[in-house]
């Protein structure tokens, strides 16, 4: 099986070389967890290394973007003029209770700019912003479309979910696990005054990954996971 790279330090140490390529992968974690950053890192490896990505964004303005993961080093405004990074954000900023972001035309949107810049790994940040407010029934029906177009493309696709702190605990990851073929779970835990961070494969199919918990922090690098476990 051919594994891609997520460039995180610890992390493809704990997959087993990395993620399969073409998959399709759950993030999830409650918020300041650490999604976005995984997201974009995973992006920018790839950037670095012959292998352009696609950003959507629908929470974040690119302007924003720019700033704060200038912080860690990654210049993603630079990348995007040498075509190796396209960041896509909806035309309108979103308000997330009265999001309504057309899954059609963002399938659309995808496939040409995947086309266009000849991408090999995608990040959605975030599936909740399409699908706050919806009915369950339909909420996956959404899902399952999108899914369906991230499988065929030839991506490696991390689609990231925001799940709250009691979501956490007893979930089916918000959108129906099974319908990824991966899912990667992030934690921001009290420990007396302090949070520590974490990160678990929760699932990846094909691959004998970490079963553990491990213990990860943000630096002015980016993410960084260690071979302690997460112990709180
Ligand atoms: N330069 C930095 N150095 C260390 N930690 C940082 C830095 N920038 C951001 N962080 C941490 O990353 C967190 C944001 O993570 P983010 O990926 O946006 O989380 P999520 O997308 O899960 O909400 C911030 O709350 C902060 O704790
Ligand atoms: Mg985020």
């Amino acid at each position: 099986m051919n594994l891609i790279k997520t460039g995180v330090p610890g992390l493809d140490e704990m997959l087993g070389g990395g993620i399969p390529v073409g998959r399709t992968i759950l993030v999830t974690g409650a918020t300041g967890t650490g999604k976005s950053t995984l997201g974009i890192e995973f992006l920018v490896y790839g950037a670095q290394n012959s292998e352009n990505g696609i950003l959507i964004s629908l929470e974040e303005d690119p302007e924003d973007l720019y700033e704060d993961y200038l912080n860690f080093g990654w210049d993603l405004k630079k990348l995007e003029r040498e075509n190796k990074l396209r960041i896509i954000t909806p035309p309108v900023p979103l308000k997330i209770e009265e999001a309504d972001v057309d899954v059609d035309s963002l399938i659309n949107t995808i496939q040409r700019a995947v086309s266009d810049i000849e991408a090999k790994r995608l990040v959605i940040d975030s599936i909740s912003v399409l699908t706050s407010g919806l009915k369950e029934k339909e909420r996956r029906k959404k899902i399952l479309k999108l899914s369906t177009l991230l499988r065929e493309l030839e991506c490696t696709s991390l689609v990231i979910s925001e799940l709250t702190e009691t979501e956490e605990e007893n979930s089916d990851y918000g959108v129906g696990g099974y319908i990824f073929q991966g899912i990667i779970s992030l934690y921001y835990k009290k420990k007396g005054a302090a949070r520590v961070r974490g990160i678990e494969i929760r699932k990846m199919r094909g691959v004998a990954h970490s079963t553990k918990t491990k213990t990860m922090e943000i630096t002015s690098k980016g993410l960084k996971v260690y071979s302690e476990d997460f112990i709180i």
